[in-house]
């Protein structure tokens, strides 16, 4: 079997203009959400990333029939409504195949989902997940690994949703997708604001859904007794977004970036702000360069709208570079450290104790083959490779891939030496 991985060579200053996609972690629980709708679903700007092709190859056994267009146009429709079963095979390669629960029990009246097990980045209960199901008047066991959830008709309830480490993006989701088609009104407390929980509300309602108080943590919804379809654009990845504006940073380039919304990156860009990189809004895009000093800084993720911890990873490999001690807390994930070891080889000094970790800035990375673990923290390698002095090898990168759409060919059209390589091909 081919084994791909990237070869970067770095030191080059990237200079140029790069087009931000849609947000994968939009497309995922709106591409699960065309299981609620009658008639035609066409979505614009979906990422053609792997996990959003694993979701739609799930959706595809769920009986919706899924067409895509060249321009990253999907027109889906949901052709048969028999089959209630994420298998096992499609949730452990993606967790976010759990967004089709709340859809499922909703419109199919019961949903077998494959209970999802721990990931690269810590364990990832599900228990928010089943709350909200609970308390929509769902019955729920888990039966040999699966979560086994039936309706005959779901009930508009209250609910709190925060856990231990505060909102779940997915469980809110859930709640939402299942408390639509809900015979009356659904409050959810300490709902998530993510700005892709706010898209998945908005893009319900214009299939006809009656949805109030998105993007706060008081969510309320009065079920309807159908959905229809709509055509609708998936809003700029923010993720991808801060990955670039890093990438201009940590070369000492000048990026231009196109489709990306500043406001879902504003606790990111204080922080970067506070290093000494300058992001500038320019009409329709955004430009971003740095000062030669990178000043060190402290930074905690949190829930939007602070920082998140899609960005933690990428934001602490520029601080690797930083005059002096920065300090890097995650809140989200604790273990969400798995870049540190693979930095470390790169030159970086890195102290962790616990959810947080000291780093040291040194004057220069060094080459290095590497591994990709999670997708952030590999995007955090790329990031690494593109500032250090000499090669760096990537391996694994299917990770990166999951996430992040074509971006050695993005990369390379602004200047990086980077190849996509596979074993035996050199
Ligand atoms: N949590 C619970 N119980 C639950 C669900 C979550 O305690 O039932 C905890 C988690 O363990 C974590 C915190 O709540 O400590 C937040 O997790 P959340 O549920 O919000 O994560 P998620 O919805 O499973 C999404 C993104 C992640 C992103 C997190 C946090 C998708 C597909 N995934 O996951 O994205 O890190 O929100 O913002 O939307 C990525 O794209 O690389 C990625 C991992």
């Amino acid at each position: 079997m081919a084994l791909p991985y990237f070869q970067i060579n770095g030191g080059t200053r990237l200079r140029g203009s790069v087009r931000i996609g849609g947000s994968k972690n939009a497309a995922l629980p709106i591409m699960a959400a065309t299981l609620l709708c009658e008639g035609e679903v066409i979505l614009h700007d979906v990422p053609r990333v792997a996990d959003v092709k694993s979701l739609a190859e799930l959706l595809t056994k769920l009986g919706v029939n899924i067409e895509w267009r060249p321009d990253n146009s999907v027109r889906l429709v949901v052709r048969d409504e028999m089959n209630c079963d994420a298998e096992y095979d499609i949730v452990r390669k993606m967790r976010a195949s759990i967004c089709v629960l709340g859809p499922l029990l909703a419109k199919r009246q019961k949903a077998k989902v494959a209970m999802p097990g721990g990931c690269a980045i810590g364990d990832r209960p599900i228990d928010l997940h089943i709350r909200a199901m609970k308390l929509l008047g769902a019955d729920v066991e888990l039966v040999s690994g699966d979560i086994v959830a039936k309706a005959k008709k779901l009930r508009g309830a209250e609910m709190f949703l925060g856990g231990p480490y505060g909102s779940s993006v997915l469980g809110t989701g859930n709640a939402l997708m299942a408390a639509v088609l809900a015979e009356g009104t659904s409050v959810i407390e300490m709902a998530a604001c993510e700005p892709e929980v706010v898209d998945l509300a908005n893009f319900l309602n214009q299939c006809g859904a009656s949805i109030s108080g998105q993007g706060t943590p008081r969510i309320i919804i009065e079920g309807v007794k159908e959905l229809k379809g709509c055509e609708y654009r998936i809003i700029p990845d923010r993720i991808e977004a801060g990955t670039f504006m890093i990438a201009a940073a940590i070369t000492n380039g000048e990026l231009e970036l196109e489709n990306c919304r500043l406001d879902h990156l504003m606790a990111f860009i204080d922080r970067l702000s506070a290093v000494g990189v300058h992001v500038e809004r320019k009409d329709k895009s955004v430009t971003v360069s740095s000062s030669r000093r990178l000043e060190p800084i402290e930074v905690t993720t949190q829930p939007f709208p602070g920082m998140p911890t899609d960005l933690q990873a990428q934001l602490m490999t520029l601080l690797c570079l930083a005059e002096g001690n920065s300090i890097v807390t995650e809140k989200i994930f604790p273990d969400r450290f798995l870049h540190v070891a693979e930095l470390s080889r790169m030159g970086a000094r890195l102290h962790k104790s616990g959810p947080t970790v000291i780093v040291q800035g040194v004057k220069r990375l060094v080459g290095a083959p590497v591994m990709a673990s999670d997708l952030r923290a590999s995007a955090a390698l790329v990031l690494a490779g593109l500032a250090a002095r000499g090669t760096t090898r990537i391996n694994r990168v299917y990770h990166i891939e999951r996430g992040y759409e074509r971006i050695d060919e993005k990369l390379r059209g602004v200047g990086a030496e980077i190849e996509r390589l596979e074993d035996g091909i050199e």
